[in-house]
């Protein structure tokens, strides 16, 4: 009669974990605990533990261990066929051992660092379609007695249900991942970046921009080059209700005054010479979306008044055209100048600049936020070997070391090209310093060193412009814009010092 009882109340704490083991996968760690915590119970054990076989080295770790030495056991790890866990992960088999201190297999080292005295064992296999992926082990069965077979037989139940348990959350950790990354397709495939933070500071900024986002107030976004202004814009666009409409980028530097009025605006046939037919502009394109205005700071005073007038009244008029056009569009702009300076020289409109500057959103550089760094370089490096179709698992110590010790002038921009450079040079599984060339600590003097004035002068020009091109994507125009000279003289420039994009 006694052990019929003993037998309900073990079914009952069976259906009840399999209800769990059916409905909760947040969790796996908690509900495998719940699991071990019952086996305990129910097979009167003093101590227990649950591992797991680590694909990648095939030993054995403790992801629960209950019991008062519980949490100092966690730390250890059993090499492969150690121990009796070890033994019935060989075997595929379950164990009952009532004499530890007789048994060959018994592994001791544990029991003696942790100060526990380990008696008697009691241990089954969990099995994923028949394959070993773990043990559930008791320890010590309560009043010095010995474990019986059908204890064995109750705990084979269990380490099938422990198993279930990690299968559904394996399988909805896939299911997590491959969400994840359909949704970053999807939203790469329509032309977005994906924001990578790790750090408080950029943590903090996407906070401000989920806030933000919803408002159609207009926001300026400022910070170094290369600090990801252009990937905060589409996130304001993207976590807004204008999200399914058009994110419309400009290029406030890209073009010429009249070119870019045309551009923004649109004209009308015979505006101009070349203007034979009607165009629609940029704005009118974003409507009831986002028009993300970059380079702010280059935008020329004529064009400044004109689009004052669209934050204030929502209408501007085509180039060539006198009746109004009234859009819905929402403004972000980004610069990489110091706005205020600009506005305090005359070169921007001091009122253009508060309408604009509702809601500033400062990027920090990369050199005060180091806690992105190795995220970053990681997701470039996924990325580029995806790429270039090769393999390489990550940075060795000393090459994180030199990523992290780096100031990062061109921020997330050269850091992505940082690693792009060094999986291309890379020969190995991994990217050493030697795959890293950052411009460190070498003084201006050094570098010229052993070099004729003209040399010298020669050198110091080509790694000038080969940088500025390269902040520009290699667009001369804007080069030679932000350079002060002349297009032309760019070009013959980059032919005469043989400067190539591919360095
Ligand atoms: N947090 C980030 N996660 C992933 N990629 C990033 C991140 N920040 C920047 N990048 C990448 O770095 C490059 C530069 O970013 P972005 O063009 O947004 O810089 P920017 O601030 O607009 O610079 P500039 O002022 O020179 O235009 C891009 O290729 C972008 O995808
Ligand atoms: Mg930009």
């Amino acid at each position: 009669m006694l052990a019929e009882n003993v037998d309900l109340r073990r079914l009952d704490t069976l259906i009840e974990i399999n209800t769990l083991i059916n409905s909760d996968y947040s969790d796996p760690n908690a509900l495998l605990t719940r699991i071990v915590e019952s086996a305990t119970r129910l097979t009167e054990g003093e101590a227990s533990s649950l591992l797991l076989i680590n694909p990648d080295d095939n030993k054995l770790y403790f992801e629960v261990a209950l019991g008062s030495k519980g949490p100092e056991v966690q730390r250890f790890s059993l090499n492969p066929g150690e121990g009796i866990a070890g033994w019935v992960v060989e075997k595929n088999r379950s164990l009952i051992v009532n004499d530890v201190e007789t048994d060959q297999r018994f592994f001791s080292n544990i029991s003696k660092a942790v100060g526990f005295s380990t008696r008697n064992i009691l241990a089954a296999p969990m099995r994923i379609r028949d394959k070993c992926v773990g043990v559930l082990e008791i320890l010590n069965k309560k009043e010095r007695k010995d474990f019986t077979e059908s204890d064995l037989w109750w705990l084979e139940i269990f380490a099938n249900q422990a198993a279930l348990a990690i299968q559904n959350a394996r399988s909805f950790q896939k299911a997590r991942e491959q969400i994840d990354l359909l949704s970053v397709q999807v939203t790469e495939s329509k032309g977005y970046h994906t924001l990578v933070a790790m750090s408080p500071a950029m943590l903090e900024k996407i906070d401000l921009v989920k806030r933000v986002a919803p408002t159609d107030s207009s926001v300026l976004i400022l910070g170094e080059s290369g600090v990801g202004k252009e990937l905060f814009a589409e996130q304001l666009h993207l976590n807004s209700r204008r999200a399914d409409r058009a994110f419309v980028r400009v290029n406030c530097a890209a073009l010429p005054e009249s070119l870019l009025e045309s551009e923004l605006f649109g004209h009308v046939k015979g505006a101009f010479t070349d203007a034979n037919r009607d165009r629609i502009g940029r704005f009118e394109l974003a409507d009831g979306g986002t028009i993300f205005l970059d380079e702010i700071g280059e935008l020329p005073l004529s064009l400044q008044a004109k689009l004052l007038r669209v934050l204030q009244e929502r209408t501007f008029e085509k180039v060539g055209a006198s009746e109004p056009i009234s859009v819905d569009v929402r403004i972000v702009a980004a610069t990489n100048r110091d706005i205020e300076e600009e506005v305090s020289e005359g070169r921007f409109r001091r009122d253009l600049y508060y309408r604009l500057n509702v809601l500033p959103l400062y990027v920090p550089p990369l050199r005060s936020r180091p806690e992105d760094i190795p995220e970053l370089a990681q997701f470039f490096l996924k990325r580029l070997n995806h790429e270039t179709k090769k393999q390489i698992r990550g940075f060795s110590d000393e090459a994180m070391e030199q990523l992290l010790s780096y100031s990062w002038p061109g921020n997330v921009r050269e850091l992505e090209n940082a690693v792009e450079r060094a999986v291309v040079i890379s020969r190995g599984d991994e990217i050493s310093p030697d795959d890293l060339v950052l411009q460190r600590g070498q003084s201006d003097g050094a570098r010229y060193e052993g070099n004729s004035l003209k040399d010298a002068v020669n050198m110091f020009k080509k790694q000038y412009l080969r940088a500025t091109l390269g902040r520009c994507e290699w667009n001369q125009t804007v080069a030679a814009r932000q350079l002060g000279i002349q297009r032309t003289y760019l070009s013959r420039l980059i032919k005469e010092l043989d400067i190539s994009r591919s360095e």
